[in-house]
């Protein structure tokens, strides 16, 4: 035998009618018999290569694809298989969501000519390849501001990105919070909680399992009764787990997916009859590109980004973000964060993550990777014995040019890599120095008689000055001041101020804010 190729997932349930008992269902036919044709070959000294076939259960074209949400995570652990075992890995393919006449023989040309693409769909008569693509995070910036008469819920709300999220929505107006989580909090948490109702916002802690439909219904008719209108959910409930693919078990596959999966469809079924303003899902990198030993928790994420799809389809809020690690607490330990750090994948700051969070709120994108990647060691390391299409378009830059962009930075007192290296307490003092010397060298008179707390044009900065500040700002700093506010009463302490805002957005720290999915033609 030289292919094996998985249909079961062919005939999953549309998602307009799908059950969570169907649901759950599916996942034990579909990952589970990977996973158990894996363990199977897997014993024997020659096997087979292994392909994945889906239908609808990608969003190639336009969000306006129905997903076949039941099917989607299936690419989430595929990704993960082709990780652990290279060897005997073909690829994902995903079939047009109307079955097409020639599709039987454009997948067996596929199968028999197979070459190193391995995310593919089919579209009609097309032949689509999956390319993770770098997106500018400039589009992204806007205000958010959120209704203290309304009510926002977080499942997962007692961890440490759930409270993370907490205290922003807070900070962004809510007054009222529904946190979700299946234990009490611990006095650490709940001295957090009690912060926040220090502030003057409504929490209510619901002991409850997202995965218990009954559980979810007694809640929502319990705000219903006696809170402001339910309008935004954040699922961040999740939990973790790393198995080798030979050793997973059902019981072991059913946990990590039970939150997401069913947690997560259970809240669609739950509220699509709801005007909600936002469904934020918690995803994770590991469902985009893979990560060793999270099969089930790859799969788990990745039907996350289905629903994320699916509901956008059908014209209703929400979007997925594939978060990297994040540092300062939570699922990911200290160890784990310094060996994702050895191999190009550093940790996001929970500022960082928050910033991110804010700016996605605003943004039109269904999908989106946050994560702080070195490129050049990740994409080396990723594709250690392979090369992995998925991450064509990332471009690495050379040490060559590395060192020439380092070099650059240096001759303008490389004050990014200074800010970059020290503590978030001495960024402004750093910066603010920096700015000073700028404005002393434009206005040509020493640092010492500039006065940060100074109008600008106080100062005696004119037009042509502004427009040479603020073209060394983009350089130096990789910020784009507007003219208008150079000009405006601004003083080189409220410059810092914005400055730092925005360098500590991932825009700045993190290489890369992107679309997961864009499928370009073959
Ligand atoms: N931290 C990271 O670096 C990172 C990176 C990528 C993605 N993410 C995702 O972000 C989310 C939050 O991560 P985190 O680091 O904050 O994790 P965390 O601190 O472990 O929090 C997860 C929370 O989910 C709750 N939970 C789990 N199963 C539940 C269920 N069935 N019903 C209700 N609540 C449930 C847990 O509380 P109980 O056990 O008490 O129920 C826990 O408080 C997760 O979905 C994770 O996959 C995190």
């Amino acid at each position: 035998m030289t292919k094996a190729i998985h249909l079961w997932s062919l005939d999953v349930v549309a998602s307009e009618e799908l059950t969570v008992k169907e649901l759950k269902e599916t996942q034990l036919w579909g990952c589970g018999g990977v996973i158990y044709l894996l363990q199977t070959v897997l014993k024997n000294s020659e096997y087979p290569q292994l392909w994945v076939v889906t239908r609808g259960a990608q969003p190639v074209l336009s969000d306006k694809e129905k997903l076949a949400v039941a099917a989607t995570p299936l690419w989430g652990l595929g990704r993960v298989v082709s990780l652990e075992h290279p060897q005997l890995w073909g690829g994902l393919v995903d079939l047009d969501p109307q079955k097409t006449e020639q599709e039987v023989e454009m997948l067996l040309q596929l199968l028999v000519n197979s070459s190193e693409e391995d995310h593919l769909a089919l579209r009609g008569e097309q032949t689509y390849v999956a390319r993770l693509v770098k997106q500018s995070a400039s589009e992204f910036a806007q205000p958010v501001s959120l209704s203290s008469d309304r009510t926002y819920l977080i499942t997962g709300g007692l961890g440490a990105l759930g409270l993370h999220t907490a205290q922003w929505l807070v900070e962004k107006g809510a007054r009222h919070l529904v946190l979700i989580g299946r234990s009490q909090p611990s006095p650490k948490k709940q001295a957090a909680i009690n912060h926040l109702k220090q502030q003057g916002v409504e929490v209510i802690v619901a002991q409850a399992d997202v995965c218990h439909v009954e559980e979810l219904e007694k809640l929502f008719e319990q705000i219903d009764s006696s809170m402001t209108p339910l309008k935004g959910i954040v699922h961040a409930a999740g939990v973790g787990g790393y198995q080798p693919i030979q050793q997973i078990e059902l019981t072991e596959f059913k946990r990590v997916i039970a939150p997401k999966v069913v947690g997560g469809w259970i809240l669609h079924q739950l509220t699509q009859d709801r005007e909600l303003d936002f469904f934020i899902n918690f995803s994770s990198i590991a469902a985009v590109w893979g990560s060793g030993l999270t099969a089930n928790y790859a799969a788990a994420n990745h039907f996350l980004d289905g629903l994320a799809h699916y509901r956008q389809a059908i014209g209703l809020p929400s979007f997925s973000i594939n978060w990297g690690p994040w540092a300062g607490g939570g699922m990911a330990s200290d160890e784990e964060l310094r060996e994702l750090s050895k191999r190009g994948v550093d940790s996001l700051s929970p500022t960082q993550g928050i910033a991110a969070l804010e700016r996605l709120l605003v943004s039109s994108k269904t999908q989106t990777v946050v994560a702080d990647i070195n490129w050049s060691l990740f994409k080396q390391l990723y594709q250690t014995g392979k090369r992995r299409l998925l991450l064509e378009e990332i471009v690495v830059e050379t040490t060559e040019t590395q060192l020439k962009e380092e070099n650059a930075e240096t001759d303008s007192n490389g004050i990014l890599m200074q800010l970059k290296a020290v503590s978030n307490n001495e960024k402004p003092k750093i910066l603010m120095a920096h700015l000073q010397a700028e404005v002393a060298r434009v206005l040509g008179i020493t640092t010492s008689e500039i006065d940060v707390e100074q109008n600008l044009s106080m100062m005696g900065v004119d037009s042509l000055m502004v427009v040479e500040l603020r073209s060394r700002f983009q350089s130096q700093l990789k910020v784009d001041i507007p003219i208008s506010k150079l000009t405006e009463e601004f003083t080189i302490a409220a410059l810092s101020t914005e400055i730092l805002s925005t360098l500590t957005t991932p825009v700045m720290f993190a290489d890369y804010i992107g679309d997961t999915h864009q499928y370009n033609l073959v």
